[in-house]
């Protein structure tokens, strides 16, 4: 049996993403710069799925920007806030995603002060903190913020950290990249300025994402070149690519509170299957329904020397997950969000993330997998 639980690292292309795609890769081959039929051919389709995500977030289609990669908006974002809007602090958390970490690591070797929130051992940012933060400086402040963390799933309150940021003047950006395509987003309702999005996280194609910029923080472009994307983003625009994100995210927008339903149908039984069957075990960050993503869960086993093979065991038996545990010495890389948060480094976590394409079949066998590596092995009896 082969099961994929690893949909926070990427999920499948859905079939209709793909039906919707593969004629942009073909027959309607234009570049939207051209003006000829073959360009507005391209062009027509861009701006379709422009429509789409600016419908998604209740945000103007002026303010949307097709990039590369959720990678590319985030570095776009924090690197242009500091260049062009005269950015001199940034707050933000160490369990981050990378793209946003080291983004604002290539800042603070610019001379950018940065600060990082404190967080609980369940990875929540402690929204009083963020404030004593803000209020002890007068410098212009970016604060980049996830909305839920791609390891552990917990989620913050965009609402409440978009208000603290408006209160004290600060620009806010979140990296939506795990929650677009699964939850509401209503930008008019609270003052972000902006977010980040990647398609392939939501069952569209891998290599495109996108920008939502709040039309009061007008940077400039992060790649030169052609007048592209209203001349916000260079380079020949990844039509078939932009076409299957919109796909993808008009069937969010379709099917998104079924799928949520279903979806955390599927954690929800997998907690209770690894509770009652494995001894021992537990889990990272929030897993309130309130306060984490439905989709990702964060097991942590028990220690014991099978633990430390859980993921090459797993895909041995077909099953793909992910993985890490805090570090337990300097030399080793374990996860950067375990070790936030204060995580035993003697467990071995395991992250499940599901989509709207697993089963209970999947989860049960994905269980009996685990429950067999762990299982204490029981002396054999002297007769
Ligand atoms: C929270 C988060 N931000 C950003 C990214 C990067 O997105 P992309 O793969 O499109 O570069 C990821 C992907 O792993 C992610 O989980």
């Amino acid at each position: 049996m082969k099961v994929y639980l690893d949909n926070a690292a990427t999920t499948p292309l859905s079939k209709e993403v793909l039906d919707e795609m593969l004629p942009y890769l073909t027959e309607h081959f234009g570049n939207p710069s051209s003006i000829h039929s073959y360009g507005r051919k391209a062009k027509a389709a861009v701006e379709k799925a422009r429509k789409v995500v600016a419908k998604y977030l209740n945000a103007s289609t002026a303010e949307v920007f097709f990039t590369g990669s959720g990678t590319e908006a985030s570095n776009t974002i924090i690197k242009c806030s500091v260049r062009d809007l005269g950015v001199k602090r940034i707050i933000t958390s160490r369990i981050e995603h990378h793209c946003v970490l080291h983004s604002v690591e290539t800042m603070a070797h610019e001379g950018i002060q940065v600060d990082y929130v404190k967080l609980d051992e369940k990875g929540r940012v402690d929204l009083n903190d963020l404030e004593n933060l803000l209020k002890t400086s007068d410098k212009k402040t970016l604060v980049s913020l996830m909305h839920a963390n791609n390891e552990i799933g917990t989620m913050l309150n965009l609402e409440a950290v978009a208000e603290i940021c408006k209160m004290h003047q600060a620009i806010f950006h979140s990296d939506t990249v795990q929650t677009i395509g699964y939850f509401p987003f209503d930008v008019q309702k609270m003052k972000i300025h902006f977010l980040s999005g990647s398609a392939h996280k939501f069952h569209g194609p891998k290599g495109v994402g996108f920008i939502y910029i709040n039309g009061e923080a007008a940077i400039k472009p992060f790649i030169d070149g052609g007048a592209q994307e209203r001349n916000m983003r260079a380079g020949t625009e990844n039509v078939y690519g932009i076409v299957g994100l919109g796909k993808a995210l008009e069937l969010a927008l379709e099917y998104g509170d079924e799928n949520k339903k279903y979806i955390s149908g599927l954690k929800h039984y997998m907690m209770d299957k690894l509770k009652t069957e494995i001894e021992g075990v537990d889990f990272n960050g929030d897993i309130s329904d309130e306060g984490s993503n439905y989709k990702v869960l964060s097991v942590s086993l028990p220690s014991c020397e099978k633990a430390e093979l859980t993921l090459f065991n797993l895909d041995m038996a077909g099953v793909a997950a992910s993985g890490g545990s805090a570090c337990s010495s300097g030399s080793e890389k374990g996860s950067h969000v375990l070790e936030a948060i204060g995580a035993n480094p003697n467990r071995k976590a395991v992250r499940f993330s599901f989509s709207k394409y697993n089963t209970k079949e999947e989860i049960d066998y994905a269980v009996s997998v685990v429950k067999k590596m762990i299982a204490p092995v029981l002396p054999i009896p002297v007769i």
